[in-house]
């Protein structure tokens, strides 16, 4: 495994294993336990992903000492503000039967995230958590954040792959000392991503799938990537990334295929996504 080190020195895992849409009984708790034994030990799960419970049984039964478990889990917005958030922090804690965790990170920048982040900062300090962050901050709210409260967000969650790849928000992230954690890593995997003809040629360069390419473009640039797989093949698939390496030709290659989208419409400046997130509820 590589990591990355934080700015306040704590180390991450750059690959790690998602948990979003799994929630048929048994399903998350399956995966997690099959992706620990094939040796990923980052797992990022949400409040409302309302699967925290099967990922702390799954956490349990794999034997794994905590300490090299890296468990990220994300405060829904509408839980934000000080004393809420304290409250939904406690109850994640619970359901996934932990008494510390890793990375906690405010799901999106709506309702009131500085009482959330106050409340952060505290348990932070307390040492209840490792590394606090935000997901679905833009550029603006998150310069915003960081410049007005004691401690700067250390992770931020975008939507990051081939079609999307961030690099203006990377540049303003580095002003701030903030690293970058790519959600939806395969473009959900998406047929223009998973069937371009770029990666597929890169790929039987390499011997390797479009998958693991992606991955691996991820781990050169040093940004933590947490796809989501179902079945142990593709998650083992996954997981080999680490025997090849991507020529600085075929590094821009990719980059070339940047169209500053997101695959699915999920953009957080857009009115409509409180609506979209209603969903979740
Ligand atoms: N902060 C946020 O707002 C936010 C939003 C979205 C996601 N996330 C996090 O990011 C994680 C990953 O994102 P995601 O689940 O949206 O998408 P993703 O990881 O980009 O893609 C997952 C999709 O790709 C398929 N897949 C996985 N490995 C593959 C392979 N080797 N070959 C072909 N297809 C493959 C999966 O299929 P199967 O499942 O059928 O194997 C699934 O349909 C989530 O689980 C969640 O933890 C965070």
């Amino acid at each position: 495994m590589e990591y990355i080190t934080l700015r306040n020195g704590v180390q991450v895992p750059k690959l790690g294993f998602g948990v979003f849409l799994m929630n048929e009984p048994g399903e998350a708790e399956a995966a997690v336990l099959d992706a620990i034994k094939v040796g990923y030990r980052l797992i990022d799960t949400a409040s409302r992903y309302y699967n925290e419970e099967e990922v702390g049984a799954a956490l349990k039964k794999s034997g794994v000492p905590r300490e090299e478990l890296f468990i990220t889990t994300k405060l829904w917005y509408k839980d934000a503000g000080y004393e809420n958030t304290k409250k939904a922090f406690k109850l994640s804690l619970e359901k996934l039967g932990l008494d510390y965790l890793d990375l906690y990170l405010i799901h999106q920048p709506f309702n009131d995230y500085y009482g959330a982040w106050r409340a952060m900062e505290e348990l932070y300090t307390e040492g209840l958590i490792r590394a606090i962050g935000v997901s679905n901050f833009y550029p603006d709210r998150l310069r915003d954040l960081a410049q007005h409260n004691e401690i700067a967000p250390m992770v931020v969650q975008r939507e990051t792959h081939p079609l999307n790849q961030q690099w203006e928000a990377e540049e303003w992230l580095a002003k701030d000392g903030v690293q970058l954690e790519a959600w939806s890593p395969l473009g959900r995997g998406k047929e223009e991503i998973l069937q371009s003809s770029i990666l597929k040629t890169i790929a039987s360069t390499h011997n390797k799938t479009v998958a693991q390419v992606i991955l691996r473009w991820f781990m050169q640039r040093k940004i933590i990537a947490i796809p989501k797989a179902s079945h142990l093949t593709r998650i083992q698939e996954n997981f080999d990334i680490f025997d090849f390496t991507l020529s600085t030709e075929e590094m821009a290659l990719i980059k070339g295929m940047d169209q500053k989208t997101s695959i699915g419409d999920v953009l957080h400046d857009n009115p409509k996504m409180l609506d979209i997130l209603g969903q979740f509820e």
